[in-house]
């Protein structure tokens, strides 16, 4: 079941196009990267997707909520804030008043905590974690208003490739019950996790449904224009391994 539906997608922020005519359908249960060079509109097709920028040419439908974990969440490590204060923030809305958390709110934090493996740290400095056990913190944050999809922006960018690997397994078990979409440079971790690949550089370049096994391996490094050479399509020209 199609879950959310991108047709005809143009965008631009000022003169140029950022994106170009793209469509791309989402099923429920989807674990899609998007890969694609440095300036490619990954990051803003997100935010199309999530309201943060508006749609101008062009329609994305979606019929379930929605959890994002966003590029570069660069926290001051020095700020005085705990894990829980951290992940319980992700029930902020429109609708809830700013200050003071239900009981509710607080244990389905720390249920979110529980799923990605972080309930121990609850009540530890966000400032005394690991980069990967940040960002497994956000993704609890995210979780924590029960979202059917959830969008995450190159999550593992400045984390170890052991730490990148945690986060991936966590998302292969997140999407037992959530689709996932998510913007990655790893390329060739990435595909040993993700059932499509979208690749967008301005226009969507191509939209693997079936990747072969021979790109579901974790020991070899290729870089999208051998990807792309290896799926028999068009090379592209930005390189950027
Ligand atoms: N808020 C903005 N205002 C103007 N231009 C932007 C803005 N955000 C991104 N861009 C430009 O849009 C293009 C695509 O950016 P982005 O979506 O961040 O790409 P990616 O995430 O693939 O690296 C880039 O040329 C970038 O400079
Ligand atoms: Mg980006």
């Amino acid at each position: 079941m199609s879950i959310l539906q991108i047709k005809d997608l143009t965008f631009s922020y000022h003169k140029d196009n950022v994106l170009e005519d793209i469509n791309l359908n989402v099923e429920e249960k989807d674990f899609i990267a998007i890969i694609g060079p440095n300036g490619g509109g990954k990051s803003t097709l997100l935010k199309l997707i999530l309201g943060i920028n508006d749609i101008q040419n062009g329609s994305i439908n979606i019929s379930e909520s929605i959890g994002y974990v966003p590029q570069n969440t660069n926290i001051n490590t020095s700020f005085p804030i705990k894990v829980i204060e951290v992940v319980v923030m992700g029930h902020i809305n429109e609708k809830r008043p700013l200050f003071g958390y239900s009981k509710n709110e607080i244990s389905c934090a720390m249920d979110a905590l529980k799923q990605v493996s972080m309930e121990d740290y609850a009540n530890h400095r966000i400032g005394s974690l690991s980069g990967g056990q940040r960002q497994r913190i956000m993704i609890a944050r995210a979780l924590c208003a029960h979202p059917k999809i959830l969008l995450l922006d190159e999550p593992t960018s400045s984390i170890d490739v052991e730490g990148q690997k945690q986060i991936y397994d966590l998302l292969k078990e997140l999407n037992k019950s959530i689709t996932i979409i998510v913007v990655s440079h790893d390329i060739s971790v990435i595909l040993g996790f993700a059932s499509k690949v979208a690749h967008i550089n301005k226009t969507l370049t191509f939209h693997d449904t079936h990747l072969s096994k021979e790109f579901n391996t974790q020991d070899e490094h290729f870089c999208e224009v051998e990807l792309l050479q290896m799926l028999n399509k068009k090379s592209i020209k930005n390189c950027e391994c």
